[in-house]
């Protein structure tokens, strides 16, 4: 972390503070009446029947917010737009990977085909509270797959397409989805890349960790989008272009409760598998439609904004989708990676469409410092008002360079804290409000109470490090675990359970102005490019291989990345112990990893040590395991097992 001599201030632009929707008052406001200013905020939407009761806290920690409320989240982010005369404003604009691929979409026409999807679900026989997996390339019908779910109630879990066909399988079986619904294939890097392949995979029979097909699946809907070739099987499969353009563009949404369950997104925890985390209607809507509204300064019909994120991630969910179409942004949706064709297709996208909020994580920033400044600096990006970060700490240097080469040195850049399980921003400076400073995620939200505490729940100092909680549940909170409530509590609700506090996993500092720095995850969720991944879920991988005794794996800083998947493996024994095989092996270990999670969780490094850094009574020790992979020297080894191991595993180690 940068010193804090260094750390200069961004006082809000005067002119941007007089047009802006967040005001200085908001805070006041929120601590006075928290319950008051939540109540201000859900009136922000359209309800078709209004609550009794703000928050029920009764049952904590499972959260019920405006109690007996009920409304439709599809009405909020599509009809009622259009019902206010802005049917023609354009709400997604569509860019391919192709270069010569792009459609736009209307409020008025995302209207009519989350409608006739509706339709043609409500067809099969789906009934609200059935849920659908979603498993899809950003495509205008992921968003409409997505709002037509909404619409009718349906919980949907979106599975990143870059997830393996038996991460795809697990969580279809946890949620015990029904449908499934996907693409022919994406296109990645110029090439259309196989998707509906790994469904199949996914849903039968062939993966080692199930035995049999999937049981709940009954309907796989198809969008044909690379023409590529694809097994069919004629009871199950059905073509989106086939069903969905005859079905009727008319459909009365249905008002549901403000507890009903929207979505569940699976995410990785410390232990054990991905898990699903709960979100529902009125509460999740609320707050994702109030922070996007004041965090990103979003002027409807004015502005152009992009949220970077795939879909297959929360912040896809609540900024790409739910936040900015419940206030009627025109978004912009780009199908492919940064560099197809090359290295200017960000910036040029922006140039084209005049984006002027943009939305990236630090990962993204990185890798445009890496690849020069000549490349923003080709373009006319004098669109953007707004810069924001998201996903992992930002390095004061990328923070500066964002701002200078992307924003011209003159916009506001809201660095958001925030995690699948808190549903929207909890932690962000309010443009026009406050100070931002490189590097820090400033203060919570209007409404939000978070402290910094030592492991016996006492407030630190300024410039201490602790744990990050959350004191006062929020409108967007998860409600659980899908189908592991005990999980739920122990995993959130235990560290601090007598104070009632929300553990995030998180450490972070406040420093003697009062801002808050967050520092990264306290436990063994590892940040790769914004992506969580367990330490767990990388072993369990690697054990799975015959050929691996033992793994341990660690999250090491990088330059790029912010973290990288570093693992060591014991062998097990074999005739052959030659330095090839343990290099073939190692191959073999980062495909298994990428097989049975996904691409991204391939390790950078994987050694192969004759024996692992243990305590007597047989704990690995990964902290030793980090210095070594950060390159640090000299940890304390005097509770070892065997002090000269870190010495064994350096000359003997094999790394590939
Ligand atoms: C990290 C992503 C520092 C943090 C929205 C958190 C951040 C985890 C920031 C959640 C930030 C997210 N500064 N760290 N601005 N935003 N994180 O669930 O460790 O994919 O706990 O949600 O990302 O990741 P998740």
């Amino acid at each position: 972390m940068s010193t804090h001599e260094t750390v200069e201030t961004f006082a809000p632009d005067p002119d941007f503070a007089a047009q802006a929707n967040a005001r200085a008052e908001d805070y006041e406001r929120a601590s006075a009446d928290r319950l008051a200013f939540w109540d201000e905020q859900a009136r922000r939407l359209d309800w078709s029947t209004e609550w009794s009761e703000v928050l029920d806290w009764s049952d904590a920690p499972v959260a019920k917010w405006y109690v007996g409320g009920t409304l439709n989240t599809a009405y909020n982010c599509v009809d009622r737009h259009v019902e206010a005369g802005n049917g023609d404003r354009v709400a997604l604009h569509w860019v391919g990977e192709p270069t010569d691929d792009a459609r736009d979409i209307t409020y008025a026409q995302l209207k009519d085909e989350v409608s006739r999807t509706a339709n043609y679900l409500s067809s099969l026989g789906l009934v609200a509270g059935d849920r659908v997996a979603i498993y899809m390339p950003l495509l205008p019908e992921t968003y409409i797959a997505m709002l037509a779910c909404a619409r009718l109630g349906l919980t949907h879990s979106v599975v990143f397409a870059g997830f393996s066909a038996q991460a795809l399988r697990s969580r279809v079986d946890d949620a015990e989805a029904k449908v499934v619904i996907t693409a022919d294939g994406q296109f990645r890097r110029g090439k259309p890349a196989p998707l509906k392949d790994g469904v199949d995979e996914a849903l039968g029979d062939s993966l080692d960790s199930v035995s049999g097909p999937a049981e709940s699946v009954q309907k796989v809907l198809v969008v044909r989008r690379t023409g590529i070739d694809v097994d069919w099987q004629s009871d199950r499969d059905v073509w989106w272009d086939e069903v969905i353009p005859e079905q009727s563009a008319d459909h009365t949404p249905e008002a549901f409760d403000s507890e009903h369950p929207l979505f569940v997104l699976y995410t990785s925890g410390t232990t054990g598998k991905p898990k699903g985390i709960i979100h529902t209607t009125g509460g999740y809507l609320t707050q994702a439609s109030y922070t996007h509204h004041v965090v990103f300064d979003h002027k409807p019909g004015e502005d152009v904004y992009w949220c970077t994120a795939d879909v297959g991630w929360v912040t896809g969910h609540t900024y790409g989708v739910y936040g900015p179409l419940s206030n009627g942004a025109t978004c912009m949706v780009y199908e492919g990676t940064p560099n197809s064709p090359d290295e200017h297709r960000h910036f040029q996208i922006i140039e084209k469409y005049g984006v002027s909020i943009y939305y990236a994580a630090p990962t993204l920033i990185r890798t445009f410092m890496k690849w020069g400044r000549q490349i923003p600096a080709g373009h006319d990006l004098s669109s953007i008002r707004l810069l924001g970060s998201v996903g992992e700490p930002i390095n004061p240097e990328a923070w500066r360079w964002y701002r200078d080469h992307v924003g011209g040195s003159a916009v506001p850049v809201v660095d958001t804290w925030w995690q699948t399980e808190t549903g929207a921003i909890m932690i962000s400076p309010l443009p026009g409000v406050t100070a931002a400073k490189p590097g820090s995620a400033m203060r919570p939200l209007p409404g939000i109470d978070v402290s910094i505490v030592d492991g016996d729940a006492r407030e630190v100092a300024a410039e201490d490090q602790g744990y990050l909680v959350i004191t006062e549940p929020w409108p967007a909170m998860l409600r659980g675990i899908w189908g592991d409530m005990e999980r739920y509590r122990d995993t959130y609700w235990s560290r601090f359970a007598e104070e009632g506090y929300y553990f995030a996993g998180d450490g972070a500092k406040w420093d003697a102005d009062g801002d808050l720095w967050v520092l990264g995850r306290v436990d063994d969720v590892m940040n790769i490019s914004g992506h969580r991944i367990s330490t767990s879920e990388v072993e369990s991988a690697l054990v799975g291989h015959d050929a691996v005794a033992e793994a341990a794996v660690v999250g090491a800083a990088d330059d790029t990345t912010g973290q990288a998947i570093v693992a060591y493996v014991i062998l097990r024994e074999s005739a052959d112990d030659s330095e090839e095989r343990h290099r073939a092996l190692i191959d073999e270990l980062r495909a298994a990893v990428s097989r049975d999670i996904s691409p991204i969780a391939k390790p950078r490094d994987i050694t192969v040590v004759p024996e692992l850094p243990k305590t007597r009574s047989g704990k690995i020790m990964r902290r030793l395991l980090k210095d070594m992979a950060e390159g640090r020297e000299g940890g304390d080894t005097s509770t070892l097992s065997d002090p000269t191991i870190i010495d064994q595993i350096k000359s003997k180690g094999v790394k590939g």
